[in-house]
């Protein structure tokens, strides 16, 4: 009875693998947002079915018409894969059985106390334990803290009566990719693998192998936990920058010119620059997953802590900053029209999710200024859900620049006229150093 037992959970990895590698095994990817969907299109274009599934109706209409809603990923390449039947979407997870692999990515937010919400983790895993059925390869690859996947997740699954390791496989593997970034793309940034049990590892791996360079750990509680210590880094070095940036405002140096000749140096250095803060679905949120994970073990991640404080004082320094020029300028704030020039947390996305501009624009109405903003990638933001408005790109006319008091340049996309929207405003503040190459910098103060 015994080998008998054996030989069943053998064949299940065995059979799983078999399918993965000849690409028979069919692939259900659940939350297709950016991760979901780039991945979704990574995995199709080696030849898996991937069925997409979302609980946004506009988003599974997208796909199934062929349109992409996010810049990765280019409306051709996602028609081309709808229209050879290998990507197809879905609102429905109780299809969820005859999928081989399915792979998490919904949102991993924080509540309004700053804490993790793994409500839609929780939520999806409850559907999983449904409908699972033996052989499948369950994978989370949203951002949570070091334990999810042990912890959350695999108690909610044994309550199908399967086993782990055995009858089903289940494995974290972080996403990493840098949405905007043309040189590190998902298919150059390999994989990190953990798994719940070795066969758990040996599944995933087999999958990811499919497509990327692969990266194994030795359980999902580390491959959390790199992921964690990613983003942690870079909130740690931007936040030191951006403390540097103060102290070289109140000396007179500029700040720019410092770090540009530090990273000169060929060893020991990255570079990190400073900026209005910071914004995304990383980097302001990752760290106090970790924060709060720390506080279970009485430890306390005081560099963590002190970079998030630092990164989100960022607004409020370029609120005084700007208070300081227009004084100087005989005017005062409360009153002024004021301009955001971009407002996607970073370069040439459309994504303005936590980014520091909307920070910006609801001090600025606080103070009472009148603000605007233009940017070309997104025509139109919400503000946050207490103030619940609307706002839409402006047009930089010449007639529209020249009622305008201030500009502060809060993201550096490539596609500003620089020279022209200098030219028509009276003071540009640049908290990016997108200014650098223009000749005539008298209107111009950096951060
Ligand atoms: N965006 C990034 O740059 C990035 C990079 C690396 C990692 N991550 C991590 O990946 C995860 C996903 O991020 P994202 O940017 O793709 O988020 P997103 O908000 O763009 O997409 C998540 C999708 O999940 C869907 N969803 C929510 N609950 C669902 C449910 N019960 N069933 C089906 N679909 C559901 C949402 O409708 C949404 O479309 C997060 O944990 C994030 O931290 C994001």
């Amino acid at each position: 009875m015994k080998e008998m037992i054996l030989d069943i959970h053998s064949t299940n990895i065995a059979t799983l693998k078999k399918k993965i590698e000849n690409r028979d095994a069919k692939i259900g990817v659940i939350g297709v947002g950016y991760v979901g969907l780039t991945l979704s299109v990574q995995l199709a274009n080696k030849g898996f079915e991937v069925l997409t599934i979302d609980k946004d109706h506009f988003k599974i209409d997208q796909i199934n018409k062929g349109n992409s809603y996010i810049e990765d990923v280019s409306n051709e390449e996602l028609y081309s894969l709808v229209k050879k039947n290998k990507i197809s979407a879905s609102l429905n997870m109780d299809i969820i059985s005859s999928y081989d692999v399915l792979i998490i990515c919904v949102p991993t937010p924080l509540t309004v106390n700053r804490e993790p919400d793994i409500s839609y983790i929780e939520e999806v895993s409850h559907i999983i334990s449904k409908y699972i059925r033996p052989g499948q390869l369950i994978i989370l690859e949203s951002t949570t803290y070091p334990g999810t996947t042990n912890e959350v997740i695999l108690p909610i699954l044994n309550k199908s009566n399967l086993e782990v390791g055995k009858d089903y496989f289940l494995a974290h593997s972080p996403e990493r990719v840098d949405f905007g970034n043309k040189m590190h793309t998902r298919v150059n940034i390999p994989k990190v693998v953990g798994g719940v049990t070795s066969q758990c590892l040996e599944a995933a791996l087999t999958l990811y192998k499919q497509i990327v360079e692969v990266i194994p750990v030795s359980s999902s509680t580390v491959a959390e936990m790199v992921k964690l210590f990613e983003n942690t880094y870079r909130s740690v070095n931007i936040g030191l920058v951006n403390e540097l940036a103060m102290l070289c405002n109140r000396m007179g140096i500029n700040v720019w010119e410092m770090l540009d000749a530090a990273f000169t140096k060929p060893y020991g250095i990255q570079s990190f620059y400073p900026g209005p803060g910071v914004g995304g679905h990383c980097i302001p949120i990752d760290p106090f997953y970790l924060v709060w994970k720390a506080r279970e073990y009485d430890f306390s991640l005081k560099f963590v802590e002190l970079a998030g404080e630092i990164n989100s004082n960022m607004p409020y320094f370029i609120l005084e900053k700007l208070t300081y020029l227009l004084n100087h300028n005989n005017k005062t704030l409360k009153g002024s029209n004021i301009l955001i020039l971009g407002v996607a947390y970073k370069k040439d996305i459309s994504d303005y999710r936590n980014s520091p501009a909307i920070k910006i624009i609801e001090l600025l109405k606080k103070s009472n200024a009148s603000v605007s903003y233009h940017d070309p990638l997104v025509p139109e933001m919400k503000l946050s859900s207490k103030d619940g408005h609307t706002l839409y790109s402006l047009d930089l006319s010449v007639n529209n620049l020249n009622t305008i008091d201030a500009v502060i340049i809060a993201t550096d996309h490539s596609a500003f006229d620089l020279d022209y929207i200098v030219e028509n405003s009276c003071l540009v503040l640049d908290t990016r150093n997108a200014t650098r190459k223009l000749k005539n910098k008298e209107k111009i103060t950096y951060l």
